[in-house]
């Protein structure tokens, strides 16, 4: 297939029904979402009428949140009672942290491919209670019984209460077996706290799919498509009532979840909206549709930058446990080989393709993280398979030309970096796990 240079997507693509820039491809979904046209409008009337009555918009403003929750509660298949409307996943992951006792001298258990800002809340909330963090590895290549496994191994060979663990990993793009690290938690006698960031829209049931999970935080904004801020914190009986929102309010007197719906004065026309999108994209195409239609996409995505950059040998060792609509290629050794780094070359790619892809880095490793929603299609991933060679070339040859003239410092760091890379990324995902 020849990739056009244009997007250039006809009339009645998809891509219509997004506000996304036509002269970019998207193909970034999995960091900040993107809201169809039809929940911006609705955003937008919404924002209009409190605008025009800021009295009688939040004089009325919880019980048309509670309405929302209940219609955003059945979209993931959950009572509403169990649901909290928060502001994003690292708001709900906040709450709990902020809510629960962890006993001193207990330990926080991670694995090593939690997200880096939920990595710091745990560690603040662990320090603040005498308590300890500590982190399993989990290969990149393991299977779901490896991962159970591993952690149940961890989980044994310390006093945890809490596990935090992700549901969909960000960095490195895994669907973890949450429901049986959650029977193994418990069994150890350990709270788990599930970061669903990614699992709505990308999991047809994210609560089935975490079992019994004592805390469950997800957002609505990442692939379900609703405006940004909207993410929902579940959790049941006594130990949803122990929950409280970050921000205090006139809420705190009622029990969990309507203490949420109050949140001082603050703009809540997200949380409004979000069920249009949701049953817009139910209307339009169907979520099972969507999803089908989705994780065709990525698959194809991975195959066409994998062969670009010839990477085709690395897939099978990426296969088990792979992100439905998210997916890595392995970069050359020695680019993002840190946050820094990753994050450079993700700008440095965006400007010479046209494309915006995230560059995530993970154990010192590089990798594209391809995503794939219903605005997609591949002439979006072939355009970037014609042009990201050559741009990671000249980011190659960038990095070690300023290494090697202008500064020392970096160069020695460099190579300490190049020598982990020798013996890993290079020709195996599997080398270094
Ligand atoms: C796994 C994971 N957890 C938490 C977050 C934080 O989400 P938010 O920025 O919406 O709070 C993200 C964001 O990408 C994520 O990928």
């Amino acid at each position: 297939m020849t990739p056009s240079t244009e997007p250039g997507h006809g009339a009645g693509h998809p891509f219509e029904d997004w506000a996304l820039d036509p002269a970019v491809r998207h193909l970034n979904h999995g960091s900040y979402g993107a809201v169809p046209r039809a929940a911006l409008a609705a955003q937008q009337a919404l924002r209009t009428e409190m605008d025009a009555g800021p009295d009688p918009w939040f004089r009325g403003l919880p019980e048309r949140v509670a309405h929302a929750r209940t219609r955003l509660a059945r979209y993931l298949r959950t009572p509403p009672e169990d649901l909290a409307l928060v502001a994003n996943a690292s708001a709900g992951v906040s709450a709990v942290l902020g809510s629960i006792t962890l006993p001193p001298d207990s330990e926080v258990l991670l694995t090593d491919h939690a997200y880096g800002a939920v990595v710091w809340a745990v560690e603040r909330a662990a320090r603040r209670a005498g308590a300890r963090v500590r982190t399993v590895h989990v290969p990149l290549s393991a299977t779901a019984e490896e991962i159970t496994a591993r952690v149940g191994a961890a989980l044994a060979a310390g006093p945890v209460s809490l596990l935090v663990v992700d549901q969909i990993t960000s960095a490195t793009a895994r669907v973890f077996p949450v429901a049986d690290l959650v029977e193994a938690a418990h069994s150890a006698g350990a709270r788990v706290l599930v970061d669903g960031a990614h699992g709505p829209g990308m999991l047809a049931d994210p609560l089935a799919h975490a079992g019994a999970a004592d805390y469950w935080v997800g957002n609505l904004h990442k692939w379900p498509c609703t405006p940004r801020g909207t993410g929902a914190l579940v959790a049941r009986g006594p130990l949803a009532q122990e929950l409280y929102p970050v921000v205090d309010s006139w809420g705190a007197p009622e029990p969990f979840p309507q203490r949420f719906d109050h949140q001082g004065t603050a703009d809540l026309t997200a949380w409004l909206a979000a069920p249009e999108a949701l049953e817009f994209i139910e209307r339009r195409y169907g979520w099972d549709a969507a999803r089908a239609r989705m994780t065709r996409l990525a698959d194809e995505a991975q195959r066409t930058l994998a062969a670009a950059l010839g990477r085709t040998g690395d897939l099978a060792a990426l296969a088990a446990c792979a992100a439905p609509a998210m997916r890595l290629v392995p970069l050359p050794a020695g680019l993002a080989a840190d946050q820094e780094a990753a994050h450079a070359l993700q700008c440095r790619v965006s400007a010479r393709t046209g494309c915006d892809v995230a560059c995530t880095t993970w154990r010192g490793r590089g990798f594209l993280r391809l995503s794939a929603h219903l605005y997609n299609d591949p002439a979006d991933y072939a355009h970037l398979a014609e042009l990201l060679p050559a741009c990671l070339a000249e980011c190659r040859a960038g990095t070690e030309t300023t290494a090697h003239a202008h500064a020392p410092g970096a160069q020695a760091a460099d190579a300490a970096h190049g020598d982990a890379h020798a013996h890993a990324p290079g020709a195996h995902v599997d080398a270094q796990d």
